[in-house]
């Protein structure tokens, strides 16, 4: 192992986040009711071009006069290649209240789109004399994000998740997929066999790849990963199948994109009273083995050993940071 110490993430939890069109500020109220860690205003990809001022205006009205209680706020910008996003920051920073917490950044392709915004978040902290640092939740969903994730987890130290876009990353990786995330039709394995004979298929996940990318960089440097939106919200099971996936590779939580999809992404990131008692388990009789001076250990027949107490802690750490006591 290195000497350096993988540093740790934000201590909040992040199992859901509920996005909203910044131009239906009537959803704002049920957002904020909602069991929802954190909550995205979005000026993006859901309000239309002729709707970004008044959304904007909006999400400021918001900010003050919306009881967010608990929740993590945060407000998606427009990407930096297009004309709205310096306002979206000078805004929303100058005129929205200390309630803010985070602004998400959509399709960041480089370390330096981040060092951009934080230098004019920087100056806004400074002119306005904002108390609480804003922190960033940024987007892996282009081509040059997938390739350039490495550098922009180390971009800047108010980084504290990144999400995965599966719609954007398709459409910049050319992939032939219409669907917002999940099992895509013919993205299968053939099983061996005679060539004209009947084959089992097996159904493959083609974001295997840059959602394990995204999460070994954002453990490197001590950033939540979380896996973004899945857009067929009348099918709960392939909910639950990609997020069960995703929670597997190291994602912390899920986007919701309708309110239904909140409690499906909390079942699947509070990790389940039998992964619980398991992991408390492999503890005790670490703990156990520790006293009679050994490493490894037998539970239920099969071998545990000071590796596993670590896979256990993981599992502790989370249920107790999510029920309060971390
Ligand atoms: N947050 C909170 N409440 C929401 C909501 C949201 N994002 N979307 C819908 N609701 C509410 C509705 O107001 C309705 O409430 P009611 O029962 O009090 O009338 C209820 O949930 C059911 O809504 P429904 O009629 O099924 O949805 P809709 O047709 O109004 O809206 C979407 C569906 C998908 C357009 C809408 O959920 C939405 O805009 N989602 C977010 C999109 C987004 O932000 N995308 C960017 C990130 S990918
Ligand atoms: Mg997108």
């Amino acid at each position: 192992m290195s000497f350096r110490i993988q540093p740790a993430p934000v201590a909040r939890p992040n199992r859901c986040q509920l996005f909203g069109p910044g131009s239906r500020p009537a959803l704002f109220e049920k957002m904020a009711a909602s069991a929802a860690d954190v909550v995205n205003l979005d000026l993006e990809d859901s309000v239309a071009p002729n709707d970004k001022d008044t959304a904007r205006e909006a999400i400021i009205d918001a900010t003050h006069s919306v009881d967010w209680n608990t929740k993590a706020l945060s407000i998606r910008i427009n990407g930096l290649d297009t004309p709205y996003w310096y306002k979206d920051v000078v805004d929303v920073l100058e005129r929205g209240s200390d309630r803010i917490d985070l602004i998400m950044i959509p399709k960041v392709g480089y370390a330096e789109d981040l060092y951009a915004v934080d230098a004019l978040v920087t100056a806004i902290e400074r002119a306005k004399g904002r108390k609480k640092p804003i922190g960033f939740e940024i987007i892996i969903e282009t081509a040059a994000g997938a390739q350039n994730v490495d550098a922009i987890a180390q971009s800047t130290p108010r980084l504290q998740s990144m999400s995965f876009g599966v719609a954007d990353y398709a459409a910049s990786m050319g992939m032939q997929v219409t669907g917002i995330g999940g099992t895509q039709a013919g993205y299968d394995m053939l099983a061996d066999g005679e060539p004209d004979a009947e084959r089992a298929t097996f159904p493959a996940d083609p974001w295997h790849y840059p959602i394990v990318r995204m999460v070994a960089a954002c453990r490197q440097y001590g950033i939540l990963p979380v896996d973004g939106p899945f857009g067929d919200f009348s099918d709960d099971a392939a909910f639950r199948a990609q997020a069960r996936r995703s929670a597997i590779l190291g994602c912390v939580g899920k986007w919701a994109i309708h309110p239904k999809q909140v409690a499906l992404a909390n079942e699947v990131f509070t990790p389940s009273d039998d992964i619980v008692s398991r992991a408390r388990a492999i503890l005790a009789a670490m703990d156990e083995a520790e006293k009679a001076g050994q490493g490894a250990a037998v539970l239920d027949g099969k071998l545990i050993d000071i590796a596993s107490a670590r896979q256990a802690k993981v599992v502790v750490d989370q249920i107790e940071l999510i029920q309060g006591n971390g």
